[in-house]
């Protein structure tokens, strides 16, 4: 199988066009609810074009920062907003100290990881003690397929990259509720919730930190 980061370093124009759309970008805006309250350093892990770094720092300002494999993306993210803090890294290697931020924010990002452990435990590492991660990927399921893709056809821009979204995670992974609900327990993170969003395409996931830990 291809490397994620290698295919969106080559679709990062038709990703960018696909993606820019009140559909997407509300998700995006969505995981600003679920950041612990006066949040400041934030990550967003699997940054991409910026789609969901740029709503987050609009939002909470200067400590936002973006991270992403794929050079071509971070040119995008660069050339939407010359002000984000952009770096160059590997979600399972994270170039930052323990224990530091107050959330990381994933959005579309773990299911195309080989290793998602290895980037969980990573993410539990950086995060300070009452930090939270706040995750949407792909939902699992025959029947959320057919029913998000129908129910995103009165939007045809979205319609399209839900499909395309559909056609890639069927590819390199969908996640029940509760499988990722497993997956962030096991980091040593405590879950506060897996629900579903996006007529079903999504899981929103959000877990913490514990205090003492
Ligand atoms: C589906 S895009 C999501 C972009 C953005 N978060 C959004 O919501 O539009 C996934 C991004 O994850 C990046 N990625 C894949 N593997 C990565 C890794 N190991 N470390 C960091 N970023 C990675 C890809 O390069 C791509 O930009």
């Amino acid at each position: 199988m291809i490397r994620s980061d290698v295919l969106f370093q080559a679709a990062t124009l038709p990703y960018e066009l696909l993606t820019r759309n009140p559909v997407w970008e509300s998700r995006c805006v969505r995981m600003l609810d679920e950041l612990p309250p006066g949040a400041k350093r934030v990550l967003d892990l699997g940054c991409g074009p910026g789609n969901s770094t740029v709503q987050v720092a609009n939002a909470l300002g200067r400590g936002v920062f973006g991270l992403d494999y794929a050079r071509a993306m971070l040119h995008r993210a660069r050339a939407r907003s010359g002000a984000l803090p952009l770096v160059c890294g590997d979600g399972t290697r994270l170039p930052i100290r323990s224990a530091t931020l107050d959330a990381v924010t994933f959005h579309s990002v773990l299911y195309l990881l080989p290793d998602r452990r290895a980037a969980l435990a990573e993410v539990a590492r950086v995060l300070r003690p009452g930090g939270r991660v706040a995750l949407l990927e792909p939902q699992a399921g025959t029947a959320n397929t057919i029913g998000g893709i129908v129910r995103a056809m009165g939007t045809p821009r979205w319609a399209v990259a839900a499909t395309l979204w559909r056609g890639v995670s069927g590819v390199y992974g969908r996640f029940t509720r509760d499988e990722l609900r497993g997956l962030l327990e096991t980091s040593g993170l405590s879950v506060r919730k897996a629900e579903s969003t996006l007529g079903g395409l999504a899981v929103l996931a959000v877990a913490e930190r514990p205090l003492g830990a």
